[in-house]
């Protein structure tokens, strides 16, 4: 799958999002190390700090889908989901949390995921790998001394 094919499932997903408050559409796509293709949407809450962000919540679908071990590859898009397609000029990177999560994945399989990311209408990509997103991360890599 290209980085455009990838970009756009992310975007499609976006449209999906659950964000009344933000008015902020995330999408994400995962593809995985066998080309299959998960995606997560936004999910706020009149609770703010509930709200769950698209990263996790395509993390979640690949886990049930085909599990953590084979994500390969990762896009985010984010913007204006008000109209037939998703909008917006500035590309998003994964938030602290989701950078976390996605750092768990990756020591786990023992794998440097790759992430692509775009802004809403999918002009703009920046590729990043999470090593780079989240250096000197914590992880279960970092664990293995405890008894
Ligand atoms: N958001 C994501 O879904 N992923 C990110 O990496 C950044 C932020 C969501 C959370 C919230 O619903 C909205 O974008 C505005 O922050």
């Amino acid at each position: 799958m290209t980085d455009q094919q990838l970009v756009a499932h992310a975007r499609a997903a976006a449209l999906k999002a659950y964000a009344p408050y933000s008015r902020f559409f995330v999408g994400c796509a995962i593809e995985s190390v066998d080309g299959e293709v998960v995606t997560g949407a936004n999910m706020e809450n009149a609770s703010y700090r509930l709200g769950v962000c698209a990263e996790l919540a395509a993390l979640t679908a690949a886990q049930l889908a085909f599990g953590l071990d084979k994500v390969a590859r990762i896009a985010v898009a984010g913007g204006d989901g008000s109209g037939p397609e998703l909008a917006g000029n500035a590309s998003v990177t994964p938030c602290g949390g989701c950078r976390q999560s996605i750092l768990e994945v990756a020591q786990m399989a023992g794998r440097d995921i790759e992430i692509l990311c775009a802004s809403g209408d999918g002009k703009a990509v920046e590729t990043h790998r999470i090593a780079d997103l989240i250096p000197h991360g914590f992880g279960p890599a970092n664990i293995v001394d405890a008894s």
